[in-house]
């Protein structure tokens, strides 16, 4: 047996692109690791292609090497795929014999209320961790997004490594800090991760980012889109905006690398642009589809985030689409005069909608700690977001800083800061919707956000004729504007002039 002073700090199984990438991070900052990979040749050709790291890699044929390779507790990150793999690993790695006080961190896209069953599941064989991880293939290499959740004990003993290989930002303006490479890892700065709370907490929260992901995604797109069909801008030309708006307000990864993919050439046509080659029909895997769902669970209206899912079930319809667009004829897009005025307007569009957005998924977070007896903190949250995963914004500084001054804020939009941001960007916003209606143009997302901010800022809402609806066909009663909250009436319709009885 090797000494302990030989022993890994920790293991990591999975040998996927992510998972290469994030056993090299970890290594990169000195800790040993140990890697082990279904496929024997796969963890041999790793070890090979990396034979110097700071941090020793340790390449382990069977699952008890791996664990006798390890620093106890053990602390071994899986990154496989989310579902029943997960369950595999871990039941094999039990039979090769992990003990009690070993952390097993789930470091895929796992559904929350899987991590909260695993952590019930396995609590008297090993401690059961699930985190949050986003960045892609890059992040994970040289600073992710982490978004940790699991029993606080457990916590202690990954969170040096996750503090080190998480990307940082700048103390000061809340800034990635930029500039790691192979062996040389950013040091200093603020690690954008942090406890999130119990059980599944930390991949509810990764699934909430995802869910703003897709509607953060969705809103650029129809930007793109708006701008493309009514003033008739070339990609680049179009790069050009989307370059611009990264110095402003709107500066963040989704932007910048929108306006890189706007710039590239199609390598099988080059003539042509990328972009304009690429099918219109976008994939999921399913996190902003749990993200809505959740919604709908919990009563909270995301609507937009939904929407962000639904315009992806849309073009995902690809041959009905096309088949009507040879029926179903609508207004000519017609070109629109003012191109500076009319670029300001979506720009103000796409980012009183963002508002909206994030206000959406901060308003689910919040519920979710009431439904799960989390307590989430907001700020932090935000914080761990400025940098690393997908949606890295300099916004979310600015939201950081809402809920560091207002740590019960009931909706983003009540903040003074993005109050008077959204306030000041309606009347443009309003333009650019009523001119993607009048023009057929879709912009669902540019919508139902616009849609969302007008009904959370309605004192009344029609709601009280579908309650007379419910009341008149199901005798569902219904609340009075006269009374006080929770005392239903009930008449027997439609002879509303007999006296309404309290149910
Ligand atoms: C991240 C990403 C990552 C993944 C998405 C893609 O945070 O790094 O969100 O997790 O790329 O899950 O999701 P879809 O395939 O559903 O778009």
């Amino acid at each position: 047996m090797a000494n302990s002073e030989s022993l890994a700090n920790v293991g990591l199984i999975g040998l996927a692109v992510m998972g290469k990438n994030l056993a090299l991070n970890i290594a990169d900052h000195g800790f040993g690791i140990a890697v082990y990979n279904r496929t024997g040749s796969v963890t041999q050709e790793f070890i090979r292609e990396n034979p110097s790291t700071p941090g020793k890699l340790t390449g382990c044929e069977t699952l008890e090497q791996f664990i006798a390779a390890i620093k106890q507790p053990r602390v071994i990150i899986i990154l496989v795929k989310a579902g029943p793999a997960v369950e595999a690993v871990v039941d094999q790695l039990l039979s090769a014999g992990l003990a009690k006080d070993d952390i097993v961190v789930d470091a895929g896209n796992s559904n929350w209320n899987d991590t909260i069953r695993r952590e019930k599941q396995y609590a008297d064989r090993l401690k059961f961790f699930g985190s949050g991880v986003s960045g892609g293939e890059l992040g994970a290499r040289f600073g992710p997004s982490l978004m940790p959740g699991g029993d606080p004990a457990s916590w202690k003993h990954l969170q040096p490594i996750w503090e080190a290989i998480a990307a940082k930002v700048d103390p000061v303006n809340g800034r990635p800090i930029a500039g790691a490479a192979p062996g040389k890892p950013v040091s200093g700065g603020i690690p954008c991760t942090a406890y999130i709370g119990p059980n599944g907490a930390g991949h509810y929260v990764k699934m909430v980012h995802n869910g703003i992901e897709y509607i953060d995604m969705q809103l650029i797109s129809e930007a793109y889109y708006l701008l493309r069909h009514l003033l008739g801008l070339s990609p680049d030309a179009l790069a050009d905006i989307f370059h611009d708006w990264n110095q402003g307000k709107l500066d963040s990864y989704l932007i910048e690398i929108t306006a890189d993919i706007l710039r590239q050439r199609d390598p099988a046509k080059p003539r042509k642009y990328l972009v304009d080659s690429i099918l219109d029909a976008a994939g999921q895997k399913g996190t902003g589809k749990w993200t809505a769902g959740n919604a709908l669970d919990m009563g909270i209206p995301a609507n937009s985030i939904a929407e962000a899912v639904f315009a992806r079930c849309m073009s995902a319809i690809k041959d009905e689409r096309v088949a009507a667009s040879k029926k179903l004829k609508g207004p000519k897009a017609a070109a629109v005069k003012g191109a500076k005025a009319m670029i300001e307007a979506i720009r103000q569009a796409l980012y009183c909608s963002k508002i909206c957005a994030y206000a959406q998924g901060f308003q689910l977070m919040r519920e979710a700690q009431k439904e799960y007896q989390w307590k989430l903190d907001f700020g932090s949250i935000a914080g761990m977001w400025r940098g690393g995963c997908i949606i890295r914004a300099q916004f979310l500084q600015k939201i950081t800083e809402a809920y560091q001054k207002d740590a019960n804020l009931v909706n983003l939009l009540m903040d003074p800061y993005f109050r008077k941001e959204i306030l000041a960007g309606q009347e443009q916003w309003r333009q650019v919707v009523a001119l993607a209606a009048k023009n057929g143009i879709p912009a669902p997302a540019f919508m139902s956000a616009l849609a969302y901010f007008d009904s959370y800022r309605a004192a009344v809402l029609p709601a009280n004729l579908i309650q007379a609806q419910r009341d008149y066909f199901g005798a569902h009663t219904y609340e009075r504007v006269d009374q006080p909250r929770g005392k239903f009436f009930h008449v027997d319709w439609p002879q509303a002039d007999r006296p309404q009885l309290e149910v």
